[in-house]
């Protein structure tokens, strides 16, 4: 499978216009801390992380981390929790390992393309499942449990989900997620969840449940890169009740990384313990930004019709000009410098997606310098025609 994977469409486009950025509107990530803010934030000394050994470390993840990550699931003992380096490992072995003896998996679209070109490149059948009705200005995102419920099969192995979603910022109501997490396990299917922009929703009453405490099918992936801005750390994990499945995870996690690096595992650690903390600022964050970006884009009503996100940092507004999405943004980034990720970066093999849409990010302080740059350009007074 490793041999047969696809170019992966949204670096392939970072590394192709980074070049000209000055200003990014469309990072998932929140605002980062240097290593000195972290320990400053939690308490510790410099000298503490000078302290940690470079040594190889348990495969599994340390205890202290795995016990942290453990305390935000009800269902979950350390145990039950697998780290990686990122959730982009979690997300490779869990998906390979599940589906490796092929059967069907159904995955939602549009995604974040692991999710998708990992499944294409098993032995399973794929099917991908929409998660918006309607097109253009009538377009709606929505989880259609009836339209999964069609598409399951008595060999689907695997369903797919990420919410809050990467690029549209949806989300389902509490409700419906624990429908899908209960229809799975009746049916016995595998739930892969990508948590990875939990915990900032601005609402924090839209959270959703995690599905390792929702299911012992359910199978949940995470990491120190979104909602706490830690990308660098490389530190992700899976999480489920099923220990079993873990195991093999860990058996294979010895042909890629083997072990997280010990000043990583430590960060991180230190990280979760003042979640609460670091996700109250992105929120905030998140929060402002979107509401400057409303007021922004309500200036220019007529070329984008905004959205904001319902949870994460990410979302998907319509872009209404006549020279297309395509255009807009790659000239937003070569002429003013501000970078946004175009539709075509999100199309999947599994089913045509909405190509009149763009993704914006909201979690980074740098959000404000690029509406102004973004709001320059659009009135024609950007820095190449100055
Ligand atoms: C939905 C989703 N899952 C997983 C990842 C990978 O995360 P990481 O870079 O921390 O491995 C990303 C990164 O953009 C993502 O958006």
């Amino acid at each position: 499978m490793i041999a047969d994977l696809p170019d992966f469409e949204l670096e392939a486009y970072f590394s192709r216009w980074q070049g000209s950025m000055t200003h990014s509107f469309t990072a998932s990530e929140a605002e980062t801390m240097t290593v000195g803010e972290l320990l400053a934030l939690a308490g510790e000394p410099l000298e503490a992380l000078a302290e940690v050994d470079l040594g190889y470390r348990s495969s599994a993840g340390s205890p202290s981390l795995r016990s942290e990550i453990a305390a935000t699931y009800g269902q979950v003992g350390a145990g039950g929790v697998l780290t990686f380096a990122g959730a982009q490992e979690g997300l490779f072995w869990t998906l390979a390992e599940l589906l490796r003896g092929g059967g069907h998996a159904v995955v939602t679209v549009p995604n974040y393309q692991s999710m998708e070109s990992l499944p294409l490149s098993s032995p399973a059948e794929v099917t991908g499942l929409p998660l918006w009705r309607g097109s253009g200005a009538d377009l709606r995102w929505e989880l259609d449990l009836d339209r999964l419920e069609d598409m399951l099969r008595p060999d689907t192995r695997v369903v797919a989900v990420n919410f809050p979603n990467n690029p549209t910022g949806y989300l389902p109501g509490e409700a419906t997620f624990r429908t899908l997490a209960a229809m799975c396990e009746e049916r016995g299917i595998y739930l892969v969840s990508d948590e990875v922009y939990r915990g900032v929703e601005i609402d924090p009453a839209d959270t959703l449940p995690q599905v390792a405490d929702l299911s012992p099918l359910g199978v949940s992936i995470n990491v120190m890169s979104k909602s706490f801005g830690l990308p660098g750390v490389r530190v992700g994990w899976v999480a489920s009740q099923d220990t079993a499945l873990l195991a093999r995870l860990e058996g294979r996690k010895h042909y890629t990384s083997i072990c997280n690096p010990g000043p990583s595992e430590y960060l991180a650690t230190l990280a979760l313990r003042h979640a609460d903390q670091i996700h109250e600022r992105v929120r905030g964050l998140i929060a402002s930004n979107v509401e400057l970006a409303a007021d922004f884009f309500a200036e220019f009503g007529d070329l984008v019709a905004f959205e904001s996100p319902r949870g994460g940092s990410v979302s998907f507004p319509r872009y209404l000009g006549t020279d297309g999405v395509e255009t807009f943004v790659r000239r937003s980034v070569e002429e003013a410098g501000v970078m946004m990720l175009p539709a075509s970066v999100y199309q999947s093999r599994l089913a045509p997606t909405p190509l009149d849409r763009f993704r914006l990010g909201f979690g980074r302080v740098g959000v404000p310098a690029a509406i102004r740059a973004l709001r320059s350009h659009l009135n024609g007074e950007d820095r190449l025609s100055a």
